[in-house]
């Protein structure tokens, strides 16, 4: 049980006393820790709706409250309880969290399974920069959903069946550069998908002519097939480099195609079932007037100032299918094969409302237990603020990213670090360029715009990874100066503030962990690391280690350990690792 927990199971006790009823009520962390460790309202709550003066009832709960509770309590302005938790609390909490490789979390009572689909880049188009934020984001919340007990189950859904086919075929049929597919594929790909484009914005008949390529594929063009084939396996094999080096794996790798045979009969279904009808020989679905709010009906849109149909099309008149079609078929696979309770999509803010469209329609076929969410974020901004641009003005391919991003940690490396060899010293700033980028994506709000600014991002100052490491590594190198050997899980005593308020936030973990899931934010954590990695500068400061002895000794190690588990954890469930030495 969390602290937290523990002090609601005592104040739905006390107040079953006083009020003579059973009544839940929450506690919370402070705000301001000087007034408490955890903090309620519920004397306010309670009190306005059973017309009594909040701060009489909070007295009632106060004297009522036992001595032997983990905290003791005390009564703030109009009425509400602040909790301060007894020093000795914390004492045990450590004790056994140094002991504990889940450092106090405790996997979750009822575990779902849920379906994890990010990164989904599309095959022979950019891996810009927008994928990375949710392929940060994706692995983050699967390492942390796992780490809380579920079944994950993590999809790269790539856009494999797309237009874009056409285009790249067609390039490949007149312009391929053999060699240079062999050395760099992605790169080659790339090229050939923009001089396609190119040429078909500036002549008709090379349109045309793309459009001819993509139908012979759908139609099943044997030369064409083997080209797409082709195009997919090196798209892949590009990408697990770059998946390799983020150390982000996926249990599955179905793409838009894997849906294609399933497609028609999704179309007929919803004909049939009378969720979807014909319009201007389109298919399309439609609003069913359940939303009372038109604001708020995904398949509605003002127009001068009148309401009108803003389908989701599922067939086009051509007789093709849409990004819609393919969710749709999706979702049912996930449902039907998986079991899937959740499915969370972490894709742009910018599909908002194809997302909306994507779950009411979930509902109308009877999916609506399920939870689906739409896990949105925003740009990557530029240090002019504007959305990030190469020099040449094109969307930054991540491979690059991560490359200038290694190229400032190294020199950040070779003015700080004390590593000899210039092979260990390119091996951190590998790391550290890496994390730096993981880092800046998880430590902002995913919904917030943010500047990539690789020199704040790479420096040891700062709300960054290498502080973090930095953190990790001090914390960690007393035990080498150590004489006695350092056995964990013996008592410990908190008596300095400083102290204490390190065993208050490292006790905390256990709650923030599960927290980051409620609405999906990994910053949470982010935010909470770089508290407890200032909470230890302070007190490592303030407290002599070595210098002690007996208990205060131990207590101190014992800090000093459960910090380094508790930087080192967090890290990992945000997909990090900590150096050795740096
Ligand atoms: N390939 C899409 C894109 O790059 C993202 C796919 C997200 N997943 C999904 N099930 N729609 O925009």
């Amino acid at each position: 049980m969390t602290l937290a927990q523990q002090l609601e199971f005592t104040l739905t006790a006390v107040l079953a006393q006083v009020l003579g009823e059973s009544i839940t009520a929450a506690v919370s962390p402070a705000n301001d820790l000087r007034f408490g460790d955890y903090q309620s309202n519920a004397a306010m709550v309670l009190a306005k709706s059973r017309k009594m003066n909040p701060r009489a009832l909070a007295e009632q709960i106060v004297g009522a409250w036992p001595a032997d509770a983990i905290a003791t309590v005390e009564i703030a302005g109009p009425g509400f309880i602040n909790f301060r938790v007894k020093a000795e609390v914390y004492a045990t909490r450590m004790q056994s969290a140094a002991s504990d490789a889940r450092l106090g979390v405790s996997p979750v009572a009822h575990p779902r399974t849920i379906v994890l689909d990010f990164s989904a880049p599309n095959v022979a188009k950019p891996m810009h920069i927008g994928h990375i934020r949710s392929t940060i984001l994706g692995d983050s919340l699967s390492r942390i959903a796992r780490f809380l007990g579920h079944k994950v189950i993590t999809d790269n859904h790539i856009g494999d069946w797309g237009t874009q086919f056409g285009m790249v075929t067609w390039a490949w049929k007149n312009s391929l550069d053999e060699p240079a597919l062999l050395a760099n594929p992605l790169a080659e790909l790339l090229r050939l998908y923009r001089h396609a484009s190119d040429a078909s914005k500036a002549d008709e008949s090379i349109r045309e002519a793309c459009r001819l390529e993509l139908v012979k594929l759908q139609q099943g063009d044997a030369g064409n097939f083997a080209i797409w084939t082709r195009c997919l396996d090196l798209s892949k094999q590009g990408l697990q480099q770059i998946y390799q080096r983020l150390d982000v794996s996926f249990d599955h790798w179905l793409g838009e195609s894997a849906y294609n045979n399933a497609l028609a009969p999704l179309v007929q279904k919803l004909l049939e079932g009378n969720l979807a009808r014909e319009s201007d020989g389109a298919v399309c679905i439609f609003t069913d007037g359940s939303v009372a709010d038109q604001t708020k009906d995904p398949f509605l849109i003002r127009r001068d100032g009148e309401w009108s149909d803003f389908p989701m099309m599922i067939r086009k008149s051509d007789g093709g299918f849409n990004y819609a079609t393919t969710d749709i078929a999706t979702l049912e696979f996930r449902k039907n094969e998986w079991n899937a309770d959740s499915v969370w999509y972490v894709v742009d803010h910018r599909q908002s409302l194809h997302f909306q469209q994507l779950f009411a329609v979930a509902g109308r076929l009877g999916l609506a237990s399920m939870d689906l969410r739409h896990i949105a974020f925003g740009t990557i901004l530029g240090t002019d603020g504007k959305p990030l641009k190469t020099r040449a003005g094109d969307l930054p391919q991540l491979a690059d990213v991560l490359d200038d991003s290694v190229a400032a940690a190294r020199v950040a490396v070779n003015e700080r670090s004390r590593l000899d060899t210039d092979e260990e010293r390119a091996e951190l700033a590998e790391l550290i360029g890496i994390s730096a980028v993981k880092f800046t994506e998880l430590a902002h709000h995913r919904l917030s715009d943010y500047v990539f600014d690789l020199d704040k991002m790479v420096a040891l100052e700062g709300d960054t990874a290498p502080y973090l490491f930095y953190s990790n590594v001090r914390s960690r190198s007393i035990f080498r100066k150590l004489e006695e050997p350092f056995v964990a899980g013996a008592p410990i005593e908190l008596t300095e503030d400083a102290e204490i308020h390190l065993a208050r936030l490292l006790a905390r973990f256990a709650e923030v962990v599960p927290a980051v899931l409620d609405d999906c934010r990994p910053n949470i954590l982010t935010s909470y690391l770089l508290e407890v990695a200032r909470a230890f500068h302070s007190y490592f400061e303030a407290c002599p280690v070595l210098k002690a002895d007996g208990i205060t000794r131990h207590s101190r190690l014992t800090l000093c350990h459960v910090t380094a588990l508790t930087l080192a954890t967090g890290l990992q469930l945000l997909g990090i690792a900590v150096p050795e030495r740096m």
